[in-house]
Order: C-alpha cells, then sequence, then structure tokens
C-alpha cells in the first residue's frame, strides 16, 4: 500500500517537472527586455539571393508603427547586415538565411539561437524593450574563420 502511494507522489513529481521544463522552453523569456514571440522556416534559392527582393538588399525595414523586417544574411564569415539595428520598444521578425553553408544566428546573452541552413528562412519575431548592445555570433562550425563569424545587434532608443 505504502509503496503505491510513494510511486504516485513520485509520478506525479516527475510529471510537474515535465510539464514544467516543456512550459520553460515554450514560454521561456529570451533574454533581458527581449521575448521571443514565435518561429517558423520556409524556402529560398541560395545560389539566388541576389534577385531575391528580401535578401538582395539586406536591411531592417519598418512595416508597422513599432513593427520592424530585419531580412540577414549569413555567410562565410559575416552577417550582414552589421550591425542590425533596431529601435526599442518594437516588435521585429527576423528572416535569416544563408548564401553557402550551415550557420547559426546567435545573439549572445538572449535564447535567440537559430541554425541558418542554405536553402531555408529561419523566422523569429522578437519584441525588444530595452536599449542594448548585443554581439552576433555563429554557433555551427563554417569553416577556417568560424571563431570569428560575429555581427552586432543593437537596440536603439
Ligand atoms: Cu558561420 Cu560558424
Amino acid at each position: 500500500m505504502n509503496i503505491h502511494t510513494y510511486e504516485k507522489v513520485w509520478l506525479i513529481a516527475a510529471l510537474v517537472l515535465i510539464v514544467g521544463f516543456i512550459a520553460t522552453v515554450t514560454y521561456g523569456s529570451v533574454g533581458l527586455g527581449i521575448a521571443m514571440i514565435d518561429d517558423s522556416e520556409e524556402t529560398v534559392e541560395p545560389g539566388e539571393l541576389g534577385e531575391d527582393e528580401r535578401f538582395a538588399d539586406p536591411r531592417v525595414e519598418q512595416v508597422g508603427e513599432n513593427e520592424y523586417e530585419a531580412y540577414v544574411v549569413a555567410q562565410t564569415f559575416m552577417f550582414s547586415p552589421d550591425p542590425i539595428e533596431v529601435p526599442a520598444g518594437s516588435e521585429v521578425t527576423f528572416y535569416v538565411t544563408s548564401r553557402d553553408v550551415i550557420h547559426s544566428f546567435s545573439v549572445a546573452g538572449t535564447n535567440i539561437n537559430t541554425m541558418v541552413i542554405p536553402g531555408e528562412v529561419a523566422t523569429m519575431t522578437v519584441e525588444f524593450d530595452e536599449p542594448g548592445e548585443y554581439g552576433v555570433v555563429c554557433n555551427e562550425y563554417c569553416g577556417s574563420g568560424h571563431h570569428n563569424m560575429e555581427g552586432q545587434l543593437h537596440v536603439v532608443e
């Protein structure tokens, strides 16, 4: 009898932990003053980024009162644009793709961390509340210059 009760307690405790972890991963805050809303992926032709209206000219574009879209290209061994400049108090949807090999788009000190695969567009929407400066780094080994592949993300007043 007692053993069964203990087993139940442990089972419930384990379930609570698991649900808690999932909730943390799904709803956890991304970083100081930054909240991720949503992410997804679509496709693009990596050899023709120069003709792609989104990626021919990597940039941050205002699309609403406090809404922006950032088109970011990763390539050996840099990110464009650099720095990526977004206003504080804004909601930014990032579209990130690679011109060559697999990279990552990872903003140091936040949970913004996505693999950047040639042919795919990594998409994520992020809220920036506070001004700040962040380093953008590549976490996927992409060649001899991998460890020097960095950029800047500036959240400005
Ligand atoms: Cu790009 Cu490592």
